[in-house]
């Protein structure tokens, strides 16, 4: 049977900077500790027929926290009412990924969803309103979300790669013997997919550049990029379902990165829409690269980036793979017929 590691146990001091993991998904937003304590929040449920019995057994369980900054719980089945003025949107609801299946199996079944919403955010939400999508393939869920709601600026579209980020700097923290938060400038890059690029020739550790502290480019390039690539699959192989606890926990921290200052010379990775890109990568998709925000919500890429031939020709695998799926769902992005390869 394989060993689970634990990585380097943290002093009492690093164990305290970390207490950000003690909360956890939609209780999490509830309590304060995503958006700040003198932010008070309303939560809007979005279910389905099918899930709105389970949807209100959540609503009474938040109710029931008596969170002081909670100041309404709704729920509904109607984007057009559900999302109405919202701030943030995080669009989870999809058909998860079943074993054996891939990511973009899943196009011309969730595909439909992200355009509805995608059309009731443009009619109802606040014009500002930041979107994550969480449901897969989320990379070109959140493109075909953005196309039907042209009100919204495009750059307010996120596809949450931070489980990726997450994932990979968990393997880099391993191997190095460091606890995670020693792993700095995690970049992926591209499709949340088995193509996407844990990019460890960026990735510092303890201020170092990743490579020179693990010292071992076989196993970077081989090992650790493979096993983030596939970490979501081989979950939903041992589970029988799709992540759900470490993904609400990259969702949290996805919000937290845009609302909290970036640590200096640090980046956080989300999906993001290419237009304007300044690393030559296609315009019009949306791919995951590395940004900084000032904590009010918006981001910048990061420029201090550097590139390699193994990397560049990695970037072009994913978005090769990215412009496939743009193809295969432009009867959804307005864009004419669709061709799937
Ligand atoms: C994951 O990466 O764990 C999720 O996106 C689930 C999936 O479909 O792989």
């Amino acid at each position: 049977p394989s060993e689970v590691q634990a990585p380097a146990v943290p002093s009492s001091a690093e164990a305290v900077n970390n207490k950000k993991r003690e909360c956890f998904g939609v209780f999490c937003l509830a309590s304060g500790e995503v958006f700040g304590p003198d932010q008070p929040i309303s939560l809007k449920l979005l279910g389905s027929e099918r899930s709105i019995q389970a949807l209100e057994g959540v609503a009474m369980e938040l109710e029931d926290s008596l969170y002081p900054l909670l100041r309404q719980v709704s729920i509904g089945i109607d984007p057009y009412e559900v999302f109405q003025d919202v701030e943030w949107a995080l669009l989870i609801g999809a058909r998860p990924r079943g074993p054996g299946m891939e990511r973009a199996g899943l196009l011309d079944i969730n595909g439909q969803i992200f355009a509805e919403q995608g059309k009731a955010l443009n009619a109802v939400a606040s014009s500002n309103v930041k979107v994550i999508v969480v449901g897969n393939p989320c990379n070109t869920n959140a493109l075909i979300c953005l196309k039907n709601a042209p009100r919204i600026p495009a750059k307010n579209f996120h596809a949450l790669t931070r489980l990726d980020e997450n994932r990979a700097k968990c393997q880099l923290a391993l191997k190095a013997g460091v606890f995670y938060d020693k792993v700095s400038n995690m970049t992926i890059w591209g499709n949340h997919s088995t193509t996407q690029v844990p990019d460890f020739l960026n990735a510092r550790i303890n201020g170092k550049p990743a490579k020179e502290v693990i010292n071992d480019t076989k196993w970077l390039k081989e090992d650790f990029t493979e096993i983030v690539q596939k970490r979501g699959g081989v979950l939903i192989q041992k589970w029988g379902r799709s992540s759900a606890a470490s993904t609400a926990v990259s969702i949290v921290d996805a919000i937290r990165s845009l609302t909290n200052p970036t640590p200096d010379g640090d980046w956080f990775s989300t999906g993001v829409y290419t237009n304007g890109n300044p690393y030559g990568i296609a315009e019009d998709i949306v791919y995951s690269m590395p940004c900084r925000s000032k904590g009010d919500g918006d981001y910048e890429l990061a420029t201090d980036v550097i590139f390699d031939d193994f990397l560049r020709d990695r970037l072009k695998k994913t978005e090769a793979e990215l412009l496939a799926e743009k193809r295969c769902v432009a009867h959804l992005t307005g864009e004419g017929n669709a061709f799937c390869d």
